[in-house]
């Protein structure tokens, strides 16, 4: 039914043909490429993330019409400091500018906002941006969008690590009751459930690697890396990459 899909011909593949009975329920992108896209145009970097920042637009409303239950964005590494402070102060205003203009599309599409990380320490002005929209979607009950900011897989296994060491300090839980479902639900995407794991991976620009993103949740998900930079990927790439995942054998170590 489908041809094969490989790095030769998917720009031919006919993503029409993309199945709608089995949409990715989860979804999470590794957002990169905006300083490739801005150095090719001998633009300043930020502008790569200005554009970056309308690809997100774009996508959220592509993935929820698609029925995409949850989209998790890596907006802001807890590694993302190092970069210089103006490039780091831009990345802190673009939520801002996100949602003062996209709020009312996001409570049209009925999309819920959701942000994980360490939040609190975050400049005030982004923290309140993020509180507000977060607010100003409650009630709705459609897809998620799940910015990660100021996010890092490590440190979030730290905290859970954390947090299941004071129960157990406190005689609230023994060591051998400790499971999988413990550290699941002490995770910052424990609310996310049933779809706390993505389904799918997908990382812009060409680069294959994780960069400490999701690092248990992902344990079972489908990677598909597009040669794309963020600000050129299109709703045509987001089918492109569901297609791929749907040429895929998810076997959860067992056998089909
Ligand atoms: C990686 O590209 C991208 C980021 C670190 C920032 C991602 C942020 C956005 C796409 C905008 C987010 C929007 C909202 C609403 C918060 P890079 O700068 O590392 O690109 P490069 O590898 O080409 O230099």
């Amino acid at each position: 039914m489908f041809s094969k899909s490989n790095k030769e011909d998917k720009n031919t593949i006919d993503t029409t043909q993309i199945l709608n009975d089995n949409i990715p329920k989860h979804i999470a992108i590794i957002m990169d490429g905006n300083g490739r896209w801005a150095q090719k145009r001998h633009l300043p970097r930020i502008t790569g993330h200005r554009e970056g920042m309308n690809t997100v637009k774009k996508i959220t409303i592509s993935a929820s019409n698609l029925g995409v239950k949850v989209l998790t964005l890596y907006a802001f590494s807890t590694e993302n400091w190092k970069r210089p402070s103006g490039e780091v102060s831009f990345l802190m205003h673009l939520p801002g500018d996100f949602f003062d203009t996209f709020v009312p599309d996001l409570i049209k599409a009925n999309v819920k906002v959701k942000v994980m990380g360490y939040i609190d320490q975050l400049p005030d002005f982004t923290q309140k941006a993020v509180k507000k929209a977060i607010a100003d979607t409650a009630k709705c009950t459609g897809m998620i969008l799940n910015f990660a900011l100021n996010y890092g897989g490590r440190a979030e296994i730290v905290t859970a690590v954390q947090k299941i060491a004071e129960k157990v300090s406190q005689n609230d839980l023994k060591p051998d009751e400790i499971s999988e479902e413990t550290v699941n639900s002490s995770l910052m995407t424990a609310d996310l459930k049933p779809f706390s794991d993505p389904d799918l991976l997908i990382r812009t620009s060409g680069e294959e690697r994780i960069s400490n993103f999701l690092l248990w949740q992902i344990a079972y998900s489908e990677l598909v890396f597009s040669d794309q930079l963020w600000p050129d990927f299109s709703d045509t790439t987001l089918k492109d990459c569901i297609y791929q995942y749907q040429q895929r054998n998810r076997r959860f170590g067992g056998l089909k």
